[in-house]
């Protein structure tokens, strides 16, 4: 195991005991207060509903505490190098969360810190939403193995670590995007050669016909992401045929389950129909994100 998770690819041979773990800790089964006396940092330099709270509350939980900071009242938002506040932070908490606008800046938080780094959402992936989509799948269908989910829309931070961890837990993916939105080639390249080593597929495609074909989950997320705002007008155009709604859905097998990270924009990337609907559970695998995450608490805080 690495010493921060910054990546899927930090945890490509501890991501099944994190879950597992994850299932014991939402099932009771697990110590009473095993972070007493710990404390987390958690950085913001984007907006959070369900990352701050759920951090927050899951380290309540586990017996410590959590610092929110945001970047605008840090002296790093005063332009105090990364490097510094790694090392000040490192002297005061026994482990950082951040949710940052360049990947490459989390990057150099963890090179420069003591303390494990956990990534909260950068513009390049999302790897707690990516264990907390994977517990809510697992509780669904039993197992992962054999499986086929599909994502649908943007190529971005959600699918990236999507495409990173479905190969890792024996499941074919798909992506459907438009030409241009595809996903981040390094990505896709590491992706693929899990998905080799695990004798699964990575499908990347603008056809929701092929993408969507025996599919037993089907993920979308915003079109536009924190950052992007100012291609609003040219991504509703470019994603409208990717809507996932009732037309959409009936593609993936009758049994299939629609989840979205949240949060989500009815009318746009999905219909109030869909994530509304039966086949919709957004909310379990909202609150799976506290119990993923005091997973990943224990693994890299607890002594
Ligand atoms: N899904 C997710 O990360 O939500 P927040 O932006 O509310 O944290
Ligand atoms: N892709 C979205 C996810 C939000 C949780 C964004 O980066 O804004």
């Amino acid at each position: 195991m690495m010493n921060s998770l910054l990546s899927v690819c930090d945890i490509k041979d501890d991501v099944k005991d994190i879950l597992d773990l994850a299932s014991k800790i939402k099932a009771g089964e697990m110590e009473d207060k095993p972070l007493e006396g710990k404390t987390l940092a958690m950085i913001f330099q984007k907006s959070s509903t369900r990352t701050r709270v759920s951090f927050d509350v899951g380290m309540y939980q586990l017996g410590g505490r959590a610092i929110f900071l945001s970047s605008n009242d840090l002296q790093m938002g005063r332009g105090e190098p990364i490097s510094d506040t790694a090392k000040v932070l490192s002297r005061f908490v026994d482990g950082i969360m951040i949710r940052a606008i360049n990947h490459d800046d989390v990057v150099e938080l963890a090179k420069h810190s003591d303390v494990p780094v956990i990534n909260g959402l950068t513009d390049l992936e999302h790897p707690c939403q990516a264990l907390a989509d994977m517990l809510t799948i697992k509780e669904h269908f039993g197992d992962w193995k054999g499986r086929k989910i599909c994502f649908v829309g943007d190529g971005n931070n959600v699918s990236n670590s999507l495409l990173l961890i479905a190969p890792l837990l024996e499941m074919d993916m798909a992506l459907a995007c438009p030409k241009g939105y595809e996903p981040n080639e390094d990505i896709v390249k590491i992706a693929k050669e899990y998905a080799f080593e695990n004798n699964t597929e990575i499908i990347i495609t603008d056809d929701i016909n092929i993408a969507l074909d025996n599919v037993d989950a089907v993920f979308t997320d915003v079109w536009v992401s924190m950052g992007d705002e100012k291609e609003t007008e040219q991504r509703k155009n470019d994603f409208a045929p990717f809507q996932v709604n009732s037309d959409l859905m009936s593609l993936a097998n009758d049994e299939a389950i629609f989840l979205h990270c949240l949060p989500a924009i009815r009318g746009q990337e999905v219909t109030s129909d869909v994530i509304d609907g039966e086949q919709s559970v957004v909310f379990d695998e909202a609150e799976n994100r506290m119990h993923a995450q005091k997973a990943v608490l224990y693994y890299y805080l607890k002594d």
